[in-house]
């Protein structure tokens, strides 16, 4: 067995499971609250608060399940690029800038072309919907995303026939993402997946959340969601999207690939190296919840791993 020494283990492995809310930031906004009588915006920030998004039709694909108080959505946050510690997020990713902010699409495309993201955020109708969120460190949300399938967007890029994989790239950036001063990722995070998978109906590229255009710490301003993945899926703050033969390499495969592989798929039965995957505590309950399969979304997206060995492809 492999002993790690306490210097391997990423941040990401350690869980916290008590505080979810950063003490400062929930106290001065529920101040907020009590002396204006308005809820503050958690939004905010410069150049693109104001912006208004035009939610059109809007799927809800939970079950009807309660969704996420934002405040706890907006204030415990993976974002190694701010910080490693979930509850400073928000605040260290107060004055990042997303705009100018262009998105190149790049690789096996017959139309390769780098486009600006206020164009993005019109090309097609946007839509709410309501997804379980599962983050492999055993906690989950349920979130209000607003977006538009990456179905959509991949077929205007036009991929040809060699275009296997989508592999994504975060924005790189030390000034402004003070954790890529660390060498905690191989930076730029990098994400990836087959195309089926891209294609999936589900998979979305959000804009938003609750309504409102995504906050910094979200990953504003385009983000990806993949509701039956494990959270680190969900990269943010995306700057390129490459269509590939080859698998990409992410950023989390290559700093530890015995412990997270490209499919990532949320399954019970497999356990993480260190501890088990059987069951989450949703942010905001106490009882625990049994993991469903693929994050409850069996229906739509088994049949893309029918016959593959789930233990050798995790
Ligand atoms: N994307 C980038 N660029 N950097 C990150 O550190 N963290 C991932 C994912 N996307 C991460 C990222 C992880 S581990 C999780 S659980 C989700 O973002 C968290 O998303 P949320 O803060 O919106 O809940």
């Amino acid at each position: 067995m492999i002993i790690k020494k306490e210097t391997d283990i990423s941040p990401l492995e350690i869980t916290d499971e008590g505080l979810y809310v950063n003490r400062r930031e929930f106290i001065a906004a529920t101040a907020a609250i009590a002396i204006t009588g308005a809820i503050p915006d958690l939004f905010a920030r410069e150049g693109d608060a104001d912006l208004k998004l035009n939610v059109g039709k809007s799927g809800a694909y939970t079950g009807g399940e309660k969704t996420t108080p934002v405040l706890d959505a907006t204030h415990y946050n993976n974002f190694y690029e701010f910080s490693t510690e979930k509850e400073d997020v928000a605040e260290r990713s107060k004055s990042f800038r997303t705009r100018p902010w262009t998105v190149s699409v790049e690789g096996h495309v017959n139309k390769p072309r780098l486009y600006d993201i206020d164009e993005v955020m019109k090309m097609f109708p946007l839509e709410e919907r309501i997804y379980r969120f599962r983050c492999v460190e055993a906690w989950s949300m349920v979130i209000p995303w607003v977006g538009f399938p990456l179905g959509d967007f991949i077929k205007r890029c036009e991929p040809t026939s060699k275009a296997k994989f989508v592999e994504f790239t975060t924005l790189k950036d030390q000034k402004q993402m003070p954790g890529q001063t660390l060498d905690v990722l191989d930076w730029p995070y990098i994400e990836g997946l087959r195309f089926d998978e891209a294609l999936n109906p589900l998979t979305m590229l959000a804009v938003g959340m609750y309504g409102k255009v995504l906050p910094s710490q979200n990953g504003a301003p385009l983000r990806l969601v993949v509701p039956w993945k494990y959270g680190f899926k969900n990269i943010k703050s995306i700057v390129r999207i490459r269509f590939v033969e080859q698998m990409p390499i992410s950023a989390w495969m290559k700093a530890n690939p015995r412990e997270y592989g490209f499919y990532s798929n949320v399954n019970p039965e497999i356990d993480h190296p260190r501890w088990s995957q059987a069951r989450e505590r949703r942010i905001g309950e106490i009882a625990k919840r049994n993991t469903l399969m693929f994050n409850g979304y069996s229906e739509q997206v088994a049949h893309m791993y029918a016959g593959m060995d789930l233990r050798k492809y995790f």
